[in-house]
């Protein structure tokens, strides 16, 4: 009991029954965890994230960096994080650091994998990374372009201002939003739209951001800004929707990879949540067990992370979508598959985002480094939903789903409990 600071622990207490009373959930918490005191001390805790260790390889010189004349560190960076160019993505509102530069005509162009987050702003003198670690959640790094025998990326905790608040559910993390906008990128008032998730219906999204891909007659706020409003776009929907080049907005030639995805984009806004969920559930969890040494208060949490988890409240889509298919390719490779073929990673892109619904982050590691009772916890109730034993229909799944979801984990989902591959039946 003498962990958290007396004011903290109120605070996060109070959220809590708040949580509880109103049935309330992650989606509606954003009640910001005292993450940098006792228990999880966020920014004193050493880092083992994917970049961290590459700054220990280049400072032991078993990664050597390439200088790119144009680009400075992006390539090598894509290349030594192992991130595809094909995931680019084009933001243009001012809503993040270098807000100064960023703009229509120079755009912030955004590039990730499963685990890392990077930007690059063409004429920007740092370029922004995040990445996940398996315990702490998101870290955030800089790095100088400048040409150096030793490329330094440095974790910066000023990010949390925007990376560890309200936005990313309370604890460090990753996210997007969608913003209405002037000619210069600038938000108008009352122009926020919000954070964007898989639960965000397209015509909300992508306000701030350019969208490249074919969606048929969905609309949505990509490609807009200053004097074109939703209300053009519908008058003329050529123009601003079903792009394949952004050449009339901004010189493209400045960007490394093409256009801005709109699978890329969709898969991150599942992915940025997800990744926020799984650390704060982290957090919550070892929170509990340090105050009162269980987690049945975590309850609704746990309601809300596996509702997200299996795309429960994911916003349909009424047409076909389709974006740069080196993206899929790349995305759908990183696997694993089942012996018929099948990943949780295979798109559908017809009426949903993926074929199946499960998120493919149940195999990151940050998903495995949950504390032990949480991770037993949620298996314990996955596979009582993918086995029909537990019908609430909070959770419930069309039959052939659950039963293709809960056939793949089993073959491809390391350390599962032994239950999982022993009980046999599937209940109709
Ligand atoms: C003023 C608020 C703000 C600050 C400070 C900020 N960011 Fe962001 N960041 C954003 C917003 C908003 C987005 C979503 C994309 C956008 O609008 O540009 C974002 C997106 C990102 C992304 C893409 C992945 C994601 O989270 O969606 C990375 C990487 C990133 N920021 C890194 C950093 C780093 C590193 C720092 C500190 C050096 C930082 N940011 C500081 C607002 C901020």
């Amino acid at each position: 009991m003498n962990w958290l600071s007396h004011f903290s622990r109120i605070a996060w207490a109070a959220s809590l029954v708040a949580v509880t009373a109103d049935a309330e959930d992650f989606q509606g918490s954003t009640q910001e965890l005292p993450y940098d005191q006792e228990v999880i001390f966020y920014s004193k805790a050493v880092a083992r994230d994917p970049v961290a260790q590459l700054q220990k390889k280049i400072d032991s010189g078993e990664v050597k960096m390439k200088w790119d004349e144009q680009f400075g560190w992006l390539p090598a960076l894509l290349d030594a994080l192992q991130v595809p160019k094909s995931s680019q993505m084009l933001v243009f509102s001012k809503t993040s650091l270098q807000r100064r530069l960023i703009s229509p005509h120079n755009p912030r162009s955004l590039f990730y994998n499963d685990d890392v987050y990077l930007g690059y702003i063409p004429g920007a003198p740092v370029m922004e990374v995040s990445a996940v670690d398996p315990k702490l959640g998101g870290i955030f790094y800089k790095i100088a372009q400048e040409k150096t025998d030793l490329p330094k990326l440095e974790r910066d905790t000023d990010c949390l201002s925007c990376h560890g608040g309200p936005k990313t559910i309370g604890v460090p993390g990753h996210f997007l939003r969608s913003v209405i906008t002037d000619r210069h990128g600038e938000i108008e008032s009352q122009g926020d739209l919000g954070t964007v998730t898989h639960c965000t219906p397209m015509a909300e999204r992508w306000g701030g951001w350019y969208v490249t891909g074919s969606h048929g007659g969905q609309m949505h706020r990509g490609n807009l800004f200053g004097d074109n409003t939703l209300e053009e776009a519908k008058l003329r929907p050529e123009e601003f929707g079903n792009l394949t080049d952004l050449s009339r907005f901004f010189d493209t030639s400045k960007y490394f990879g093409q256009g801005s995805d709109i699978v890329a984009l969709m898969v991150l806004e599942h992915q940025a949540h997800m990744h926020n969920y799984i650390t704060r559930l982290n957090y919550e969890t070892q929170m509990m067990l340090s105050m009162y040494q269980h987690i049945r208060y975590l309850k609704h949490q746990e309601d809300a992370f596996l509702r997200y988890l299996l795309f429960k409240e994911e916003a349909p889509l009424s047409e076909a979508v389709a974006g740069n298919p080196e993206f899929v390719a790349a995305f759908v490779a990183r696997g694993p598959r089942d012996a018929k073929g099948r990943s949780l990673r295979d798109f559908d892109l017809h009426t949903r985002l993926f074929k199946y619904p499960c998120s493919y982050l149940i195999y990151s590691e940050a998903f495995d480094h949950l504390p032990g009772v949480m991770r037993d916890r949620l298996l314990q109730r996955l596979y009582d939903i993918l086995t029909g034993k537990d019908d609430d229909q909070q959770f419930a799944l069309k039959e052939a789903d659950r039963r293709a979801v809960l056939e793949i984990l089993r073959e491809t989902k390391a350390n599962l409990p032994g239950y999982w591959k022993n009980g046999g039946t599937v209940a109709n």
